[in-house]
């Protein structure tokens, strides 16, 4: 099984790759860390630990940045909801998270593990960022960075920025900077990886998850029931699961951060204008009824 570490800011299409980091057969989720995005740390760590508990899963859940590292946060409740997950009554529990924060928690969990491991990140990119200012001798230790992020065309939160990239401009780009192996799935694909509105009919009958993820995302925004919706975080664990599922190219990516209307757009060199070496594999391109079967697969692989 390939190890990952999943940091996130569930979310409801979070909430999704979550159940499918847990749930796939090839997959051991070691560690979930939290992130301020489209919600508080608080909210999207209280909805970590209500999914652990859905599932009765045993993986740790540690806290990490609650603020952008030099930006207010600017959040996504007008998508996921108020809560960062509206739409389901969780059940009361008493699961802690680690008293510890993010970036140490992940820090631990590379040295103790006997082999690299994988990064998976479905937020703003601020925990890992901190992890690699605060830990650089941890970079040998990552197997490789999967992220859902940033775009080669048009932005979904600024004309030219994806969400995750434009709340925490400064922080995606040290980590493209940083010289690890880097997956990016951004809007180029997940934009694609669409529900249909008849598959979306038939969770209530498939299982408890099912149930439960009807429930938010009749409250979800990116898309809609009616016409389908957009599994964004979802995409970057279907690329581990199914990498060839996915058309990627190797080639330089920037995150601009100075820009008065572009800060948080991933400059993808996709044609080599700039003539500096690849730092990144994009994935521009997915096979998308193969995605659709995949998501049916791994529907029926949870409770
Ligand atoms: C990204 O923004 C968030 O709202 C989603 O969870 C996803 O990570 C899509 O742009
Ligand atoms: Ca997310």
């Amino acid at each position: 099984k390939l190890p990952i570490i999943l940091d996130t800011d569930p979310g409801i299409d979070d909430a999704v790759a979550i159940a499918a980091a847990l749930f796939a057969p090839t997959l051991s989720l070691q560690l979930i860390t939290t992130v301020a995005g489209n919600v508080s740390v608080d909210k999207t760590t209280r909805n970590a630990l209500q999914l652990v508990n859905f599932w009765n899963a045993g993986v740790p859940v540690a806290r990490g940045a609650a603020t952008p590292l030099v930006r207010p946060l600017r959040d996504a409740a007008y998508v996921h909801g108020e809560s960062g997950m509206e739409g389901y009554a969780f059940i009361e529990h008493d699961r802690k998270m680690l008293d510890q924060t993010a970036a140490d928690a992940i820090y631990q969990q590379l040295m103790a593990s006997p082999e690299p491991i994988t990064l998976v990140a479905i937020g703003p990119l601020t925990n890992i960022a901190l992890l690699l200012t605060q830990y650089p001798d941890c970079l040998p230790r990552i197997q490789r960075l999967v992220l859902m992020g940033g775009s080669a065309g048009r932005g979904n939160f600024t004309p030219n920025a994806e969400f995750n990239m434009a709340i925490d401009p400064e922080a995606a780009a040290r980590v493209f900077a940083s010289g690890m192996e880097i997956v990016m799935c951004g809007l180029d694909v997940t934009n694609q990886a669409v529900l249909t509105p008849e598959f979306l009919a038939t969770l209530p009958e498939r299982n408890a998850t099912g149930k439960m993820l009807h429930a938010l995302f009749s409250h979800y925004r990116s898309g809609s029931m009616s016409t389908g919706l957009r599994m964004h975080d979802l995409c970057a664990i279907a690329y581990l699961v199914k990498p060839d599922l996915f058309m990627l190219k190797r080639c330089f990516v920037a995150v601009e951060t100075h820009g008065e209307y572009t800060a948080g757009t991933t400059v993808v060199d996709l044609d080599d204008r700039l003539g500096k070496p690849a730092n990144a594999s994009v994935a521009i391109d997915l096979d998308v009824e193969g995605f659709r079967q995949w998501v049916a697969e791994i529907m029926a692989q949870m409770p």
